[in-house]
Protein backbone atom coordinates (compact mmCIF):
# COMPACT_ATOMS: atom_id res chain seq x y z
CA UNK A 1 0.00 0.00 0.00
CA UNK A 2 3.01 2.38 0.66
CA UNK A 3 3.48 4.11 -2.37
CA UNK A 4 6.78 6.46 -3.39
CA UNK A 5 5.77 9.67 -1.46
CA UNK A 6 3.33 8.13 2.07
CA UNK A 7 4.63 5.29 3.75
CA UNK A 8 1.01 3.93 4.79
CA UNK A 9 1.10 0.83 8.08
CA UNK A 10 -2.47 -1.03 8.80
CA UNK A 11 -3.19 -1.14 12.17
CA UNK A 12 -6.26 -2.30 14.05
CA UNK A 13 -8.64 -0.04 12.76
CA UNK A 14 -6.47 2.69 12.05
CA UNK A 15 -3.72 3.93 9.30
CA UNK A 16 -0.94 5.53 9.87
CA UNK A 17 0.25 7.83 6.93
CA UNK A 18 3.52 9.19 6.86
CA UNK A 19 4.74 11.76 4.04
CA UNK A 20 8.15 10.18 3.23
CA UNK A 21 10.25 13.12 2.11
CA UNK A 22 12.06 14.66 5.27
CA UNK A 23 15.04 15.64 2.36
CA UNK A 24 12.38 18.65 1.55
CA UNK A 25 10.98 18.71 5.32
CA UNK A 26 7.87 16.46 3.81
CA UNK A 27 7.05 19.57 1.66
CA UNK A 28 3.72 19.60 -0.68
CA UNK A 29 4.54 18.49 -4.32
CA UNK A 30 2.70 17.39 -6.87
CA UNK A 31 3.17 13.61 -6.61
CA UNK A 32 3.25 14.06 -3.03
CA UNK A 33 -0.53 15.26 -3.26
CA UNK A 34 -1.70 12.85 -5.93
CA UNK A 35 -0.65 9.68 -3.85
CA UNK A 36 -2.42 11.63 -1.09
CA UNK A 37 -6.08 11.69 -3.46
CA UNK A 38 -5.52 8.42 -4.25
CA UNK A 39 -4.72 6.99 -0.60
CA UNK A 40 -8.38 9.22 -0.11
CA UNK A 41 -10.16 7.13 -2.81
CA UNK A 42 -8.90 3.77 -1.22
CA UNK A 43 -10.14 3.99 2.03
CA UNK A 44 -12.88 5.75 1.21
CA UNK A 45 -15.18 2.88 0.87
CA UNK A 46 -12.64 1.04 3.75
CA UNK A 47 -15.13 0.20 6.82
CA UNK A 48 -12.08 -1.51 8.53
CA UNK A 49 -10.50 1.58 8.41
CA UNK A 50 -12.11 3.87 11.15
CA UNK A 51 -9.43 6.51 11.59
CA UNK A 52 -6.40 7.75 9.80
CA UNK A 53 -3.38 9.82 11.73
CA UNK A 54 -1.31 11.62 8.99
CA UNK A 55 2.25 12.71 9.98
CA UNK A 56 5.74 13.36 8.40
CA UNK A 57 8.95 11.46 8.87
CA UNK A 58 11.26 13.00 10.99
CA UNK A 59 11.84 15.55 13.86
CA UNK A 60 11.96 18.45 11.80
CA UNK A 61 8.73 19.19 9.80
CA UNK A 62 5.51 18.03 9.65
CA UNK A 63 5.03 19.68 6.56
CA UNK A 64 7.18 22.60 5.40
CA UNK A 65 4.09 23.88 3.20
CA UNK A 66 4.62 24.35 -0.68
CA UNK A 67 7.55 22.42 -2.33
CA UNK A 68 9.11 25.79 -3.18
CA UNK A 69 12.10 24.55 -5.32
CA UNK A 70 9.40 22.12 -7.08
CA UNK A 71 7.16 25.80 -7.41
CA UNK A 72 9.96 27.34 -8.52
CA UNK A 73 9.82 25.59 -12.26
CA UNK A 74 6.20 25.18 -12.50
CA UNK A 75 4.54 27.12 -15.27
CA UNK A 76 0.96 29.70 -14.39
CA UNK A 77 -0.92 26.87 -15.44
CA UNK A 78 0.98 23.93 -13.91
CA UNK A 79 0.76 26.27 -10.75
CA UNK A 80 -3.28 26.63 -11.27
CA UNK A 81 -3.51 22.73 -11.44
CA UNK A 82 -1.07 22.07 -8.56
CA UNK A 83 -3.19 24.44 -6.36
CA UNK A 84 -6.34 22.72 -7.48
CA UNK A 85 -5.50 19.00 -6.19
CA UNK A 86 -4.19 20.34 -3.21
CA UNK A 87 -7.54 22.28 -2.26
CA UNK A 88 -9.10 18.94 -3.22
CA UNK A 89 -7.20 16.62 -1.23
CA UNK A 90 -7.60 18.76 1.79
CA UNK A 91 -11.29 18.89 1.17
CA UNK A 92 -11.04 14.79 0.72
CA UNK A 93 -9.23 14.56 4.00
CA UNK A 94 -12.58 16.42 5.20
CA UNK A 95 -15.48 14.63 3.97
CA UNK A 96 -13.86 11.26 4.39
CA UNK A 97 -16.15 9.24 6.60
CA UNK A 98 -13.52 8.48 8.39
CA UNK A 99 -12.17 10.61 11.30
CA UNK A 100 -8.96 12.08 10.49
CA UNK A 101 -5.72 12.63 13.06
CA UNK A 102 -2.79 15.48 12.03
CA UNK A 103 0.01 14.10 14.22
CA UNK A 104 2.72 17.11 13.96
CA UNK A 105 6.18 15.79 14.67
CA UNK A 106 7.79 19.02 13.45
CA UNK A 107 7.20 22.62 11.99
CA UNK A 108 3.85 22.62 9.95
CA UNK A 109 3.47 25.74 7.66
CA UNK A 110 1.75 27.16 5.53
CA UNK A 111 -0.12 24.45 3.46
CA UNK A 112 1.19 21.80 6.03
CA UNK A 113 -0.62 23.45 8.73
CA UNK A 114 -3.57 23.53 6.00
CA UNK A 115 -4.04 20.27 5.48
CA UNK A 116 -3.10 19.32 9.28
CA UNK A 117 -6.68 22.04 9.09
CA UNK A 118 -8.75 19.65 7.40
CA UNK A 119 -7.99 17.23 9.60
CA UNK A 120 -10.70 16.42 12.53
CA UNK A 121 -8.10 16.65 15.50
CA UNK A 122 -4.20 18.15 15.67
CA UNK A 123 -2.11 16.99 18.17
CA UNK A 124 1.52 17.96 18.28
CA UNK A 125 4.83 17.04 19.54
CA UNK A 126 6.30 19.35 22.25
CA UNK A 127 8.86 22.11 20.81
CA UNK A 128 6.76 22.04 17.58
CA UNK A 129 5.73 25.39 15.30
CA UNK A 130 2.84 26.45 13.46
CA UNK A 131 2.36 29.03 11.29
CA UNK A 132 0.87 30.50 8.29
CA UNK A 133 3.74 32.33 6.07
CA UNK A 134 2.67 32.98 3.08
CA UNK A 135 1.39 37.24 3.16
CA UNK A 136 5.67 36.96 3.62
CA UNK A 137 5.38 35.03 -0.01
CA UNK A 138 3.25 37.94 -1.74
CA UNK A 139 0.13 34.91 -1.66
CA UNK A 140 -2.20 34.67 0.88
CA UNK A 141 -3.39 31.06 2.48
CA UNK A 142 -4.91 29.66 0.00
CA UNK A 143 -6.08 25.93 0.71
CA UNK A 144 -8.43 26.61 2.91
CA UNK A 145 -6.33 28.28 5.31
CA UNK A 146 -8.52 31.36 5.49
CA UNK A 147 -11.44 29.91 5.86
CA UNK A 148 -10.66 26.77 8.06
CA UNK A 149 -8.19 28.71 10.80
CA UNK A 150 -10.79 31.27 11.83
CA UNK A 151 -13.42 28.16 12.19
CA UNK A 152 -11.14 26.47 14.16
CA UNK A 153 -9.64 29.04 16.94
CA UNK A 154 -12.11 32.50 16.15
CA UNK A 155 -11.52 35.37 13.68
CA UNK A 156 -9.41 37.29 15.55
CA UNK A 157 -6.82 35.07 16.41
CA UNK A 158 -6.66 33.52 13.02
CA UNK A 159 -6.30 37.20 11.48
CA UNK A 160 -3.11 37.68 13.63
CA UNK A 161 -1.77 34.72 12.60
CA UNK A 162 -2.67 35.34 9.16
CA UNK A 163 -1.71 38.79 8.86
CA UNK A 164 1.34 38.70 10.75
CA UNK A 165 2.91 35.51 9.66
CA UNK A 166 4.12 34.87 13.14
CA UNK A 167 4.74 30.98 14.20
CA UNK A 168 3.52 29.72 17.31
CA UNK A 169 4.68 26.98 19.51
CA UNK A 170 2.50 23.61 20.93
CA UNK A 171 1.92 25.72 24.43
CA UNK A 172 0.46 28.46 22.40
CA UNK A 173 -1.18 26.94 20.05
CA UNK A 174 -3.05 24.66 22.86
CA UNK A 175 -3.63 27.41 24.90
CA UNK A 176 -5.98 28.79 21.58
CA UNK A 177 -7.60 25.57 20.57
CA UNK A 178 -5.09 24.95 17.42
CA UNK A 179 -4.35 21.87 18.55
CA UNK A 180 -5.96 19.41 21.39
CA UNK A 181 -3.35 17.84 22.52
CA UNK A 182 0.80 17.94 23.36
CA UNK A 183 2.42 15.05 23.55
CA UNK A 184 5.90 15.03 25.84
CA UNK A 185 9.05 14.34 23.55
CA UNK A 186 9.16 10.85 21.91
CA UNK A 187 5.70 10.50 22.85
CA UNK A 188 3.66 11.54 19.83
CA UNK A 189 2.95 8.52 17.84
CA UNK A 190 1.49 6.79 21.55
CA UNK A 191 -0.23 9.92 21.92
CA UNK A 192 -1.94 10.24 18.46
CA UNK A 193 -2.98 6.02 18.51
CA UNK A 194 -4.41 6.56 21.62
CA UNK A 195 -6.45 9.43 20.21
CA UNK A 196 -7.10 7.48 17.01
CA UNK A 197 -7.71 4.33 18.88
CA UNK A 198 -10.55 6.28 20.93
CA UNK A 199 -12.31 7.46 17.76
CA UNK A 200 -11.63 3.85 15.97
CA UNK A 201 -13.76 1.82 18.83
CA UNK A 202 -16.96 3.99 17.95
CA UNK A 203 -19.37 3.39 15.97
CA UNK A 204 -18.03 4.28 11.83
CA UNK A 205 -21.36 6.00 10.56
CA UNK A 206 -21.62 8.05 13.73
CA UNK A 207 -18.11 8.86 13.37
CA UNK A 208 -19.17 10.21 9.75
CA UNK A 209 -22.28 11.57 10.70
CA UNK A 210 -20.84 13.65 13.79
CA UNK A 211 -18.32 15.09 11.50
CA UNK A 212 -21.09 16.26 8.98
CA UNK A 213 -22.95 17.53 11.87
CA UNK A 214 -20.12 19.56 12.86
CA UNK A 215 -18.97 20.76 10.05
CA UNK A 216 -21.70 21.16 7.83
CA UNK A 217 -23.69 22.85 10.81
CA UNK A 218 -21.06 25.10 11.93
CA UNK A 219 -22.37 28.23 10.12
CA UNK A 220 -26.01 27.98 9.54
CA UNK A 221 -28.26 29.39 12.00
CA UNK A 222 -29.56 28.32 15.00
CA UNK A 223 -32.95 26.66 13.66
CA UNK A 224 -30.87 25.45 10.28
CA UNK A 225 -27.97 24.25 12.43
CA UNK A 226 -30.21 21.99 14.97
CA UNK A 227 -32.76 20.56 11.40
CA UNK A 228 -28.86 19.34 9.73
CA UNK A 229 -27.88 17.54 13.19
CA UNK A 230 -31.19 15.53 13.31
CA UNK A 231 -31.10 14.81 9.65
CA UNK A 232 -27.80 13.36 10.49
CA UNK A 233 -28.53 11.70 13.75
CA UNK A 234 -31.57 10.15 11.55
CA UNK A 235 -29.05 8.08 9.45
CA UNK A 236 -27.65 6.47 12.44
CA UNK A 237 -31.13 5.44 13.41
CA UNK A 238 -31.43 2.73 10.31
CA UNK A 239 -27.64 1.17 11.11
CA UNK A 240 -27.67 -2.11 12.41
CA UNK A 241 -24.41 -0.95 14.07
CA UNK A 242 -26.99 0.94 16.63
CA UNK A 243 -29.18 -2.37 17.62
CA UNK A 244 -25.79 -3.43 18.37
CA UNK A 245 -24.67 -1.42 20.65
CA UNK A 246 -28.37 -1.48 22.13
CA UNK A 247 -27.64 -5.56 23.05
CA UNK A 248 -24.18 -5.07 23.90
CA UNK A 249 -25.80 -2.44 26.81
CA UNK A 250 -27.91 -5.46 27.98
CA UNK A 251 -25.70 -8.13 27.53
CA UNK A 252 -22.82 -6.30 29.69
CA UNK A 253 -20.39 -6.51 26.78
CA UNK A 254 -18.14 -4.46 24.34
CA UNK A 255 -20.45 -3.50 21.26
CA UNK A 256 -18.87 -5.14 17.96
CA UNK A 257 -19.43 -2.48 15.36
CA UNK A 258 -19.23 -3.36 11.34
CA UNK A 259 -19.84 0.28 9.61
CA UNK A 260 -23.58 -1.37 9.04
N1 LIG B 1 9.95 23.43 -0.17
C1 LIG B 1 11.05 22.81 -0.66
N2 LIG B 1 12.13 22.54 0.10
C2 LIG B 1 12.10 22.92 1.38
C3 LIG B 1 10.98 23.57 1.96
C4 LIG B 1 9.87 23.82 1.12
N3 LIG B 1 8.75 24.42 1.57
N4 LIG B 1 11.27 23.82 3.25
C5 LIG B 1 12.51 23.34 3.48
N5 LIG B 1 13.02 22.80 2.34
C6 LIG B 1 14.33 22.21 2.13
C7 LIG B 1 15.43 23.27 2.24
O1 LIG B 1 15.56 23.98 1.04
C8 LIG B 1 16.63 22.40 2.55
O2 LIG B 1 17.08 21.80 1.37
P1 LIG B 1 18.69 21.71 1.05
O3 LIG B 1 19.20 20.73 2.06
O4 LIG B 1 18.70 21.17 -0.36
O5 LIG B 1 19.21 23.09 1.22
C9 LIG B 1 16.03 21.30 3.43
O6 LIG B 1 14.64 21.30 3.18
C10 LIG B 1 16.23 21.58 4.91
O7 LIG B 1 15.78 22.89 5.17
P2 LIG B 1 16.24 23.71 6.46
O8 LIG B 1 15.58 25.03 6.42
O9 LIG B 1 17.72 23.66 6.57
O10 LIG B 1 15.61 22.77 7.60
P3 LIG B 1 15.33 23.08 9.13
O11 LIG B 1 15.05 21.77 9.75
O12 LIG B 1 16.37 23.96 9.71
O13 LIG B 1 13.94 23.95 9.12
C11 LIG B 1 11.68 24.45 8.41
C12 LIG B 1 12.74 23.35 8.71
C13 LIG B 1 10.45 23.76 7.84
C14 LIG B 1 11.32 25.20 9.69
C15 LIG B 1 12.30 25.45 7.39
O14 LIG B 1 12.84 24.70 6.32
C16 LIG B 1 11.32 26.42 6.78
O15 LIG B 1 10.97 27.42 7.42
N6 LIG B 1 10.91 26.18 5.50
C17 LIG B 1 10.10 27.08 4.73
C18 LIG B 1 8.65 27.05 5.16
C19 LIG B 1 7.81 27.92 4.28
O16 LIG B 1 7.95 29.13 4.22
N7 LIG B 1 6.91 27.26 3.52
C20 LIG B 1 6.08 27.88 2.55
C21 LIG B 1 4.75 28.16 3.08
S1 LIG B 1 3.73 28.88 1.86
Amino acid sequence: MSGREWVVERLEGIEVWTIDGEARRNALSRAMIAELLVNLARVRDDRAVRCVVITGKGDKAFCAGADLKERAGMSADEVHQFHRSLRDAFRGVEAAPQAFVAALNGAALGGGLEMALACDLRVAGEGVEMGLPEVGLGIIPGAGGTVRLPRAIGVARAKELILTGRRVGAAEALAMGLVSRVAPAGGLRDVALEVAGLVARNAPVSIRQAKRAVDGGLHLDLDAALAHENAMYQDCLRTKDRVEALRAFAEKRKPIFTGE
